[in-house]
């Protein structure tokens, strides 16, 4: 990691700071006329990208937002692939970008995706659908996932989960050397997890992620998951003519999508069958009533392909963005025994000690602490590290004019590690959020984005992650592995841990 971060640093030292940025950086509002793109300063293309390639920089991406800040100041611009970049990492001006946005915000960040729907032929989902058909996709989704009541419909289905996995950690303990309680790669528990609890709310259906013998096309999807975001960076960085001299990354993300459509295809395909024979000579107004979501889906009268390609990316979604926060969550906790006694207390104080403990989604919505652990967790973490916009008219970003059709990336990571918002960045420290000092500008942590494209399974993962916490700190007291060095996160499209969590699960 220190190579990459001194390479980065060196690209970085190529470039020569122009005398006016320095005055700039603070002087939004300024009276000096709009600067452009060109007067944005930045890293050299070739030397930038050959140093990432060669020294596996693309895992740090996260880091050269934090770099690039120290280096350029707020705003700075560099080339990822083909596409020229700016980069813009103070809070005050990811809300100005992002209070710019048109009726129809474009994110562009998974182009390589949308690029595979066209060539494979498969209906894009919300997550990759641009323009009016995003729009109606993302009308006919919020009602039935993003509204507090809609999530917490979904309780029952995830409480079974959550019981499973319980069950499942017990079962997986003292597995190879170390001590009795030790679960090795907890992240790789937790992706079972999330799949498990995602298609529980998706398609009404257990897939067995969490039994002792995983169904072979289930054991395929979840390695999808893991290799799509591995070939998605290098795919997105290589320009198209490199692609047909190194095919090998385009060739396994198209290979994992198409197993991941061809398992959500099965899928639904199987619950239409079901709800066809269900409703049989039943009077419309009671058909297709069900639990979950494509059952809702088939009621709107979404064609069957849409619903496959929003089953396919919202399973997708659902996977990893919950799994790593888990991760990082129980890592964090068995790191602050002080916080993790405040949050048993707190837990068990409002639902009982037992392990028969229901939780309600609007009690465990309203315990502070636990709340306060996930948003720490989110910041110190965030899954999606940087987010993006490409603003549709000429916007006004600090003292630049960005034209329309750039891309600007939002430096998630590097707001919410800035030492000027958060006192001791880098601590784990939920208290900062229970009003422990001062408030830090509301777009400093950003973790689920902002505004109409924002994270539409945010409800779903809020509720997931505070159902899972409660139901493993009322069973288990989680320790780290002992001896272990500390954990970083790397990017792989998304952050995750750069090598395994284990962990100890000793019981109550
Ligand atoms: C800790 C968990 C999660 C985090 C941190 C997270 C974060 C994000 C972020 C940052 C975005 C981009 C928002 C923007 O551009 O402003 C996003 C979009 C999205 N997320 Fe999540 N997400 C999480 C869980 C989930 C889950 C469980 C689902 C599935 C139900 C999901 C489905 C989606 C979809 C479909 C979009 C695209 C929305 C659109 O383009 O309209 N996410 N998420």
């Amino acid at each position: 990691m220190t190579q990459t971060l001194k390479l980065a640093s060196r690209v970085f030292h190529r470039i020569r700071w122009p005398q006016e940025l320095g005055a700039s950086q603070d002087s939004r509002g300024s009276n000096s006329a709009p600067k452009s793109l060109a007067d944005i300063p930045g890293p050299s293309v070739p030397s930038f990208l050959a140093e990432l390639f060669c020294k596996g920089g693309l895992s740090r991406l996260h880091e050269l937002q934090v770099q690039g800040a120290a280096r350029f100041g707020p705003v700075w611009l560099a080339s990822f692939g083909t596409v020229r970049t700016v980069y813009v990492s103070a809070p005050a001006l990811i809300e100005q970008v992002l209070r710019q946005e048109g009726p129809l915000p474009e994110r562009c960040s998974f182009s390589s995706w949308a690029e595979h729907r066209r060539r494979h032929q498969w209906p894009c989902g919300l997550l990759t659908a641009e323009g009016e058909e995003w729009q109606r996709l993302r009308s006919l989704l919020a009602p039935l996932l993003l509204r507090p009541q809609a999530a917490s419909g979904y309780t029952r289905s995830l409480d079974n989960v959550v019981r499973d996995l319980v069950r499942r950690l017990r079962h997986q303990r003292g597995r190879g050397t170390g001590p009795p309680a030790l679960v090795r790669d907890v992240a790789g528990e937790f992706y079972k997890f999330g799949l498990e609890g995602i298609a529980a709310v998706l398609l009404g259906s257990r897939l067995g992620c969490l039994e002792s013998e995983v169904p072979r096309d289930t054991e395929t999807f979840i390695r999808a998951v893991g290799s799509v975001f591995v070939s998605t960076l290098l795919t997105m960085a290589m320009p198209n003519w490199l692609h047909r001299l190194v095919p090998g990354p385009w060739a396994r993300l198209c290979r994992d999508w198409d197993q991941m459509f061809t398992f959500a295809q099965q899928h639904v395909e199987r619950r239409e069958a079901e709800i066809a024979m269900r409703n049989q000579g039943k009077p419309e107004e009671d058909m297709l009533s069900g639990p979950h979501l494509t059952h809702f889906l088939f009621r709107e009268k979404l064609p069957v392909q849409s619903i496959v390609g929003n089953v396919t990316e919202l399973l997708l979604a659902g996977v990893d963005t919950v799994a790593n926060t888990l991760s990082w969550a129980l890592y964090e906790l068995s790191q602050h025994p002080e916080v993790q006694v405040a949050l048993y207390s707190e837990i068990t104080a409002a639902l009982g000690s037992g392990s028969c403990a229901h939780p309600q989604a609007t009690a465990l919505s309203q315990l502070p602490l636990l709340k306060a652990v996930v948003k720490e967790v989110l910041r110190l973490y965030p899954v999606v590290p940087g987010n993006s916009r490409v603003p549709d008219k000429d916007i006004c970003v600090g003292d630049y004019i960005i034209p329309k059709n750039t891309l600007v990336s939002l430096c998630h990571y590097a707001t919410s590690r800035d030492p000027a918002q958060f006192p001791e960045p880098n601590s784990f420290h939920p208290a900062r959020w229970l009003g422990e000092g001062p408030a830090p500008h509301p777009f400093a942590s950003l973790p689920f984005g902002f505004g109409k494209r924002s994270c539409m399974g945010r409800r779903l993962a809020e509720l997931e992650l505070q159902m899972a916490l409660a139901q493993i700190l009322t069973h288990f007291e989680v320790l780290p592995e002992p001896g272990a060095p500390p954990i970083r996160p790397m990017t792989r499209t998304v952050l995750v841990p750069e090598r395994s969590i284990n962990l100890q699960f000793v019981d109550r």
